[in-house]
């Protein structure tokens, strides 16, 4: 089981009307996409994996074929298939021993001895790449998960996670603003930063690409849509890759990778990434807790908010994320919450 079981299917400390809301996906201010969801590492083989993304609790798992995410609930009464065992290529429910494949149909039904074709659990379109794992969320994603050009085969990184008790549209906003480096980082990255600094901003449909200096094009921090952002820091040696991987409305778990190509001795690279790391968190502690104090927790309702030049990037994200939502809608996704995970 992951860290994220804390939360898994736990409705304590809600009202009974935020209850309502937070079962309601329409409301839970997500457009479709290729979702970073979780590392590769963390579905191990011959594992069944629980992992609570989107409000919703997934099973996650590798059969000979592929790695699988489907819906932690058994069609027949509803148990959690993660309880279950992995056998044979099929997950077992620990109920009544239904079983059920890769594809997420019905098997084998113990009373019947039969397989059950009109059983089955929803599976979701799946991907990894370089190690994360993405889920299709949505119609209006594109055949392939996002991903950044910088990042090339030589570079070894580690991770870092870290889950905040606040919506994925504060965390991303968070990265686009380097506003506030010498007020919240004045003792870590934002020592000596101008605080009129104005930055060079790229949009498009793709995300948003951030140049912090002007002359050199080579550092700079980029969002790309629905929840990846990469920063150069020493170009073609040294990047940070965050992906925001929405629990709930309510909490966010971020993967924070350092990427580098100074050494690839495996020893070596285990003591850098372990200062960086060291560095990261300390760094993330100081915007988690300005962050966590932001409310409404979920910017699309913060209407009221008065942006600034430097927040030309949140501006556009917002608009963009509304924009992508609105066409979700208007396709008929988000009405229930089977939808919001499409595997088509
Ligand atoms: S609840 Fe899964 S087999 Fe009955
Ligand atoms: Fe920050």
């Amino acid at each position: 089981m992951l860290e994220e079981t804390e939360g898994v299917a736990d409705r304590k400390g809600y009202t009974e009307e935020e209850v309502n809301w937070y079962l309601m996906p329409t409301l839970m201010h997500l457009p479709p996409g290729w979702y970073a969801i979780a590392e590769s590492r963390e579905i191990p083989k011959g594992k069944l994996v629980a992992l609570e993304r989107f409000a919703t609790n997934l099973l996650l798992w590798r059969s000979s074929e592929q790695l699988v995410i489907m819906d932690d609930r058994c069609p027949h009464r509803s148990a959690r298939l993660s309880l279950g065992k992995l056998r044979n290529g099929a997950v077992t429910c620990p109920f009544h021993g239904f079983e059920f494949s890769d594809s997420g149909a019905c098997t084998f039904v113990p009373e019947t001895k039969n397989p059950a074709p009109n059983l089955s659990v929803q599976t979701y379109r799946v991907n990894e790449h370089d190690g994360m794992v993405f889920v299709r969320v949505g119609e209006h994603s594109g055949e392939y998960p996002p991903w950044f050009d910088e990042i090339s085969d030589d570079f070894a990184h580690s991770t870092l996670t870290s889950v905040w008790a606040c919506h994925i549209t504060r965390c991303i906003e968070n990265q686009l603003d380097y506003a506030h480096l010498p007020f919240l980082h004045g003792s870590t990255i934002g020592g000596g930063v101008d605080p009129s600094l104005s930055a060079e901003f790229e949009l498009s449909e793709e995300g948003i690409k951030v140049y912090t200096n002007r002359a050199n094009k080579k550092t700079f921090f980029q969002f790309k849509f629905p929840n990846i952002w990469l920063l150069s820091i020493i170009p073609d040696r040294l990047l940070l890759l965050l992906a925001f991987a929405p629990i709930d409305d309510k909490r966010t778990k971020l993967y924070l990778r350092t990427y580098q190509r100074f050494c690839t001795f495996p020893l070596l690279n285990n003591i850098l990434g372990w200062i960086m790391n060291w560095q990261n968190k300390l760094v993330l502690k100081q915007d988690e807790k300005v962050v966590l104090s932001q409310s409404p927790s979920s910017s699309m309702r913060a209407d009221d908010e008065r942006l600034y030049p430097s927040d030309q990037g949140i501006a556009f994200f917002r608009k963009q994320w509304k924009a992508r939502m609105q066409k979700d809608n208007d396709a008929g996704v988000g009405e229930s919450q089977l939808c919001r995970l499409c595997d088509s």
